[in-house]
């Protein structure tokens, strides 16, 4: 038997014949106002069957002014997780319109904006269970947070419900995780509101650490994983995505299931990379666990005094990126600067070498910046447990940020370092001033290739992930806001895909313009058409839906309608 769409498709093709190309029409999630929408009774009956944990959701700049908050409480990322309407880059909380509906820090009006109306404050699976059926049964859009930091604002949307996980807070260590009777070795289940430095401090208590990224507050069991999530442990270990064992989830249908390689393998493929929120709700993941060890971190400033000598600086810093491929070294560096003079800020991480050996890897390239008249300041070294060096104490938090970024091709390094320096110039002659690269890519990460999951391709020949940032002040007014992101996707995209090797280059979801016109390709490269196919066998309702996520192109930006559209 032909499935349904194909039988609909065959029918249609009949129709064409005499009234034209046919239509799907739009659907859309009930909104207030709309006849479909809960009542206050609804809600009130929806709180009771979750103990009251039911939530009024609003922006966080008037959450701060009803609680007083301080400045150091705005800025800070613990503090703000304990907002359920705050965004880490609250700009996703803003509506800028036409017409504009904005909540800003210390605005004279407050209006909702993309921030949800209610939130369930979930501690239980039954908690998500009762707010996922609740949402089927009265059509509503939903969506899911859990520290709120996601950079494409895929964890707030206007007019929905808010499945809350910033309580899943278990943390279980275990020498021997089983699944299906098979020891998969010393491990660690998460809930998916633990933020990384909880678990990296609780992983030191046991002499272990595990394969996370460079932060305080972002969740591992929640979008971290399933857009990749890279380390600068990855070119030793891989990325999370990789070593990821199990999750456990609420489904679309409401059953609460085990995901692993045995238990719907099509769902664990799909959310080792396929992209955050669009699967289900995570309660929580297991992932490995390494026995602890010690990192040195090596941190240099390079001082430049002109364009040109920036340019060369990142041609000389391209053709040593493969300096550290024996030790699979880890790298952030941090360019900030304008068309006269820069900073590139690099911090390298070598595991299981002291600061001397560290040093030693690090000469050759120094002494080719700094024969350029590169101004070569502070370097220095510090020795501890990698716990310790990648847990930061907080996250800056509370401003206005988006990103553009690409996966450069390991080849573009060994091929053709001298085309580097140039796109950094281009992109500072634009007003661009801040480009933070990441060597987390390579070594195992490339050996990895073998791994069947929904991780994009373009990691795997990568060697640097690049991310250009644009901030601005809250003082800019909404239509300006709206103007400089349209102008900076405009100027970003085409100098760093470019660089990456064109039209079909890739991008790491997580860390990524939302505004990215060619997402399926971008994103996901050729793992999009199979994501699809599970997403409609696990949620054929799309209750999941986040912008630049798998079916999200059958859907308006904010996930309220579907498109109409002709079946061509
Ligand atoms: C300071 C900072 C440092 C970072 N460092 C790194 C890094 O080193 N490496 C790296 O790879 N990335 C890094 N990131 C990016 C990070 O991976 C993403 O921001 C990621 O989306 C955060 O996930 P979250 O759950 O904490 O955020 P949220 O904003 O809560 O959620 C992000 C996405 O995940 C979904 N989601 C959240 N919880 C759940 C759940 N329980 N079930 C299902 N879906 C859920 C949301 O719907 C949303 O789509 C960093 C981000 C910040 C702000
Ligand atoms: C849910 O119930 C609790 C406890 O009765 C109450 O404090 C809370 O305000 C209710 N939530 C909403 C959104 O009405
Ligand atoms: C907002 O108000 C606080 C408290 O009054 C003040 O400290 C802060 O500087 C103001 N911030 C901005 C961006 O104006
Ligand atoms: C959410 O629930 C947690 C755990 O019970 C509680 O500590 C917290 O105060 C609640 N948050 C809000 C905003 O009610
Ligand atoms: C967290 O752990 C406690 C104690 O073991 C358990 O009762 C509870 O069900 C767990 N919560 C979740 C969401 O798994
Ligand atoms: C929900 O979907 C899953 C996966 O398709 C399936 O195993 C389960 O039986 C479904 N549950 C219900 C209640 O239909
Ligand atoms: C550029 O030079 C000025 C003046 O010396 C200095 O204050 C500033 O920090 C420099 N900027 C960068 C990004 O290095
Ligand atoms: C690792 O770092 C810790 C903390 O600085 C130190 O006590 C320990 O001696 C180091 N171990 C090794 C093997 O260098
Ligand atoms: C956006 O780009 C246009 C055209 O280059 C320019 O006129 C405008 O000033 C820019 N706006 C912002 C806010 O950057």
């Amino acid at each position: 038997m032909l499935p349904l769409s194909l039988r609909l498709v065959a029918v249609s093709a009949v129709l064409v014949f005499f009234w034209g190309p046919p239509v799907v029409h739009a659907r859309c999630r009930n909104q207030p106002g709309d006849p479909g929408y809960p009542s206050a009774a609804d809600w009130s009956a929806l709180n009771d069957t979750i103990n009251g944990r039911l939530l009024n959701v609003v922006p966080s700049a008037k959450a701060c002014s009803e609680l007083g908050c301080t400045e150091a409480q705005w800025e800070s990322g613990f503090f703000r997780q304990t907002i359920p309407g705050a965004m880490n880059a609250y700009n996703w909380e803003q509506d800028y319109g036409p017409p504009a509906e904005l909540c800003l820090r210390n605005g004279s009006s407050c209006a909702q904006g993309d921030v949800s109306l209610y939130a369930v404050n979930a501690t239980s699976v039954a908690h998500i269970q009762a707010g996922i059926i609740f949402a089927q049964a009265h059509n509503l859009r939903v969506v899911i947070k859990s520290s709120g930091h996601d950079y494409l604002g895929r964890s707030t949307t206007k007019n929905s419900l808010l499945l809350w996980t910033a309580y899943f807070k278990n943390t279980t260590f275990t020498e021997h995780f089983s699944i299906a009777g098979s020891d998969h070795g010393p491990a660690v289940t998460v809930g998916s509101g633990v933020g990384l430095k909880t678990i990296y401090d609780a992983a030191k208590a046991q002499g272990k650490m595990f394969v996370g990224g460079t932060a305080a507050t972002v969740s591992p069991a929640g979008g971290y994983i399933q857009g990749a999530g890279h380390s600068a442990f990855s070119p030793l270990y891989g990325l999370a995505a990789d070593n990821v064992l199990q999750f456990s989830v609420v489904l679309a249908n409401g059953s609460f299931v085990t995901v692993n390689s045995v238990s719907h393998p099509d769902l664990f493929w799909a959310m080792r990379g396929g992209g955050s929120g669009s699967w289900g709700v995570i309660i929580d993941a297991t992932v490995p666990t390494l026995p602890i060890f010690n990192v040195t971190l090596h941190t240099v400033n390079l001082l430049t005094a002109t364009l040109d000598q920036t340019c060369s600086l990142m041609n000389t810093h391209a053709m040593h990126v493969n300096d550290w491929n024996e030790v699979r070294a880890g790298q952030y560096f941090y360019l900030t600067g304008s068309t006269s003079n820069s900073t590139l800020a690099v911090s390298t991480l070598f595991k299981d070498l002291d600061g001397d050996a560290s040093k030693a890897q690090m000469s050759s390239f120094l002494a080719d910046a700094a024969a350029l008249g590169v101004v070569v300041q502070g370097e220095s070294t510090l020795t501890t447990f990698a716990n310790d060096i990648v847990g930061f104490q907080d996250d800056a938090s509370g401003y206005n940020v988006i990103l553009s970024s690409r996966l450069v091709p390991g080849t573009v390094y060994s091929d053709a370092p001298s085309s580097v320096g140039p796109a950094y110039k281009q992109l500072l002659s634009q007003g661009i001033q801040s480009i933070l690269g990441h060597i987390v890519a390579g070594g195992q990460v490339a050996a990895n290739a073998h791994i069947d999951s929904a991780v994009n391709p373009a990691w795997r020949t990568a060697k640097t992930h690049v991310v250009a940032t644009q901030r601005w002040d809250s003082s800019l007014s909404a239509s300006d806001v709206q103007a400089l992101r349209s102008n900076f996707t405009a100027i970003v995209r085409p100098v760093l895909a470019g660089l990456a090797g064109g039209e079909s280059s890739g991008s790491y979801l997580n860390e990524g313009d939302v505004l990215e016109p060619d997402f399926r390709v971008t994103f996901f490269g050729p793992k999009y058409p199979r994501l699809e196919k599970i997403k409609a066998a696990y949620d054929p309702d799309d209750l999941f839906i986040v912008p630049v996520g798998v079916r999200s192109e059958f859907w308006d930006s904010e996930g309220m309608c579907t498109i109409e559209r002709t079946i061509s």
